[in-house]
């Protein structure tokens, strides 16, 4: 499939769409981790404070890259899901991981595109955590 061409400002919109989603995804880890319940949850509860660190930190790379493309970070958030079902929490987290993981796959072919090697990179570091995100939900789903 033919890769279509972009501009330097679809990329920004593209970007702000990915931090808007990086921050319902911090805001979505903080309100699973304190609410999930069961001993068969207790070290998954750890992993999702963890897991909304790094999507705050995520948030901050992308806000940066948006600002050093000359764009005007956004501040939006995207949408959350949450549940009164613990087991359905993790389902709605990796939901959102293996979409995550899809965009970033696809950034970094446009980042490639536009020959933004620092933003190549700044997504594969990314994207290297979204894999880890997915595979803790997953293992955990598995059991
Ligand atoms: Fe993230
Ligand atoms: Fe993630």
């Amino acid at each position: 499939m033919p890769v279509k061409k972009l501009t330097k400002k679809q990329m920004i919109a593209e970007l702000n769409r990915d931090l808007a989603k990086e921050f319902s995804a911090l805001i979505q880890y903080v309100q699973h981790a304190s609410v999930i319940t069961g001993p068969e949850y207790d070290s998954i509860a750890k992993e999702l404070v963890v897991h909304s660190n790094e999507e705050h930190l995520h948030a901050l790379a992308l806000s940066q890259q948006v600002d050093f493309l000359g764009g005007i970070p956004s501040v939006e958030v995207g949408d959350i899901h949450i549940s009164p079902d613990s087991k359905k929490m993790l389902e709605q987290d990796l939901d959102g991981e293996l979409d995550a993981i899809k965009r970033y796959r696809a950034r970094i072919t446009q980042a490639e595109m536009l020959q933004e090697y620092g933003l190549r990179r700044a997504l594969e570091d990314i994207l290297i955590v979204e894999e880890e995100h997915a595979r803790d939900l997953q293992n955990t789903l598995r059991k």
